[in-house]
C-alpha cells in the first residue's frame, strides 16, 4: 500500500530533521577539536555519522512506499560553544525534541492506520531510548568532574574510543 499523504509529509520533515542533527553534531565535533579534546570530537563526529544513518532509513522508507522525498535546505547550526558541558547539555535536549517528532509521526501513523509506518517507527522509538541516554550520561560524568582538568582529560580518552556502526543495518554493518 502507498504511503498515506500525511505521513509522507512528516517523514519527509524528518528527513531534514536527522540531517540538522547531523549539522548540528559536526558543528560540536568541531568546536571540540578546535579546544584539543580529541575524544569528544570523535564522539560527536561518530553521532553525527549516526545521524545521517537516520536521514537515509527515513529517506529510503518513503521511497520503498511509493512517496516523493522533498529535500529543502537544511537550517544552518551555532558553532561557538563555550564548553563540553554545554554541548552535550544541549545534544540531551535536542534528543529530546526529536523523540517528541518521532512520537508525534507515530500519532500520525497510528490515527491514519498506517500500519507498516508504525512498525518502521519502532525501531525509533527504541534508539531514541539510547539517544537521549547517551547525551545525559556525558551531561552528568562532566558535571561530576566539575573544574578538574585531570578528569576532563579522562573523560575525552573515554569518547575516543567511540566507533561509528551502522545500527540501521540488520547486523550493524556497512550501509549497502
Ligand atoms: Fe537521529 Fe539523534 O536521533
Amino acid at each position: 500500500m502507498k504511503i498515506n499523504k500525511k505521513v509522507e509529509e512528516a517523514i519527509n520533515k524528518q528527513v531534514n530533521a536527522e540531517i540538522y542533527s547531523a549539522y548540528l553534531y559536526l558543528g560540536m565535533s568541531a568546536k571540540c577539536a578546535e579546544l584539543n579534546l580529541k575524544g569528544m570530537a570523535n564522539w560527536f563526529y561518530v553521532q553525527a555519522q549516526e545521524e545521517m544513518t537516520h536521514a537515509m532509513k527515513f529517506y529510503k522508507f518513503v521511497l520503498e512506499r511509493g512517496g516523493h522525498p522533498v529535500l529543502p535546505a537544511i537550517e544552518g547550526v551555532r558553532t561557538d560553544w563555550k564548553a563540553p558541558l554545554e554541548m552535550f547539555e544541549a545534544a540531551y535536549e535536542h534528543e529530546q525534541k526529536v523523540s517528541a517528532l518521532i512520537n508525534n509521526i507515530m500519532d500520525i501513523a497510528m490515527a491514519e492506520r498506517d500500519h507498516a509506518t508504525a512498525s518502521m517507527l519502532n525501531w525509533f522509538i527504541d534508539e531514541q531510548v539510547e539517544e537521549e541516554a547517551n547525551a545525559s550520561e556525558i551531561a552528568e560524568k562532566l558535571k561530576l568532574i566539575g573544574d578538574s582538568k585531570e578528569g576532563l582529560f579522562m573523560q575525552d580518552k573515554e569518547l575516543s574510543t567511540r566507533v561509528f556502526v551502522d545500527s540501521t543495518q540488520p547486523a550493524g554493518g556497512a550501509q549497502a
